[in-house]
């Protein structure tokens, strides 16, 4: 029994090889899932609670009017457990694949605010001696390390802790002086413009599609798939467990991302 699973993932993780090694364009989508094996919590496993809090109750405007205080002590804590965390073998594979030289172009879309995408194009960049550039993703729903004016709108990066011990300690906008909030994407707010459209563009011209530790439940980032799919692409996907988009993938890889996506480019 356990010789004939182990057998069928080897056999998907071939066939997923053959086809992302055919492809002239590959468009990938990651989720929470390929950051578990850094140790971030996933939003819907066991550990996405806070002091009670799920994250859909404090991941809103609403939420953010009426307590930013408690919504920026989340966020601290957020960016704290990510500080300590590293990229791992999933998030390195796949920069090297950016990186490669003369290998068919690999646009990287990530719903993940976690940043370890980003440090893995350095990372690799740095030992490659490569510019990074074409191994970061597009982050379709914003980063924990950026904050947006809640009044002007103005954006900049922020790698500093906050204090939320009150709410006239949390940091403003230096232009407006309203309150600064994370820059990301919260339920109901429309996703950046420029990476929405940059990720579509790039769903509809693959012919391989990518899918690493998402639920897919979350749109218009899932979209990105399908729209993948609509286009003709093979669509692949890696995932301990069946999701919203496994119908939609030709080949699933039941393996975490750490141990099988290294495999799919090696
Ligand atoms: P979820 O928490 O919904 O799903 C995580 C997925 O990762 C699940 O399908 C797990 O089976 C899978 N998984 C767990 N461990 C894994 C591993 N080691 N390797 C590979 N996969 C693994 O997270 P997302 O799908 O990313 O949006 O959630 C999508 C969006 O919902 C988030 O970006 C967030 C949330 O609301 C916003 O905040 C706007």
């Amino acid at each position: 029994m356990k010789a004939g699973r182990a057998g069928a993932a080897a056999d998907a993780v071939e066939r997923a090889r053959q086809i992302l090694g055919r492809a002239r364009s590959i468009v990938v989508l990651t989720g929470a899932g390929i950051s578990a094996e850094s140790g971030v919590p996933t939003f819907r496993g066991p550990e996405g609670l806070w002091k009670d809090h799920r994250p859909e109750e404090l991941a809103t405007p609403e939420a953010f009017a009426r307590d930013p205080r408690l919504v920026w002590e989340w966020y601290g804590w957020r960016q704290d457990v990510v500080r300590r965390c590293a990229p791992n073998a999933a998030h390195r594979a796949l920069a090297r694949r950016a990186l490669a030289a003369g290998a068919a172009p690999l646009t990287l879309v990530t719903q993940n605010v976690d940043g370890l995408h980003a440090a893995a194009a350095r990372q690799v960049g740095r030992e490659l001696g490569e510019e990074p550039a074409t191994a970061l993703p597009l982050e379709l729903h914003g980063s924990l390390f950026r904050v947006r004016c809640s009044g002007c709108g103005r954006r900049r990066e922020h790698d500093g802790p906050v204090d939320a011990s009150s709410r006239q300690s949390l940091p403003r906008c230096e232009g407006c002086g309203e309150l600064l909030r994370p820059d990301v994407v919260w339920f109901g707010e429309p996703l950046p413009r420029r990476e929405l459209e940059e990720s579509f563009a790039a769903a509809s011209a693959a012919d391989a599609c990518l899918v690493v530790g998402t639920s897919g439940v979350v749109y218009p980032a899932a979209g990105v798939v399908t729209a993948a799919a609509a286009s003709g692409a093979e669509v692949v996907e890696v995932n301990p467990r069946e999701t919203a988009l496994s119908a939609t993938a030709g080949v699933s890889v039941r393996a975490g991302a750490a141990e099988a996506v290294p495999r799919l480019f090696g």
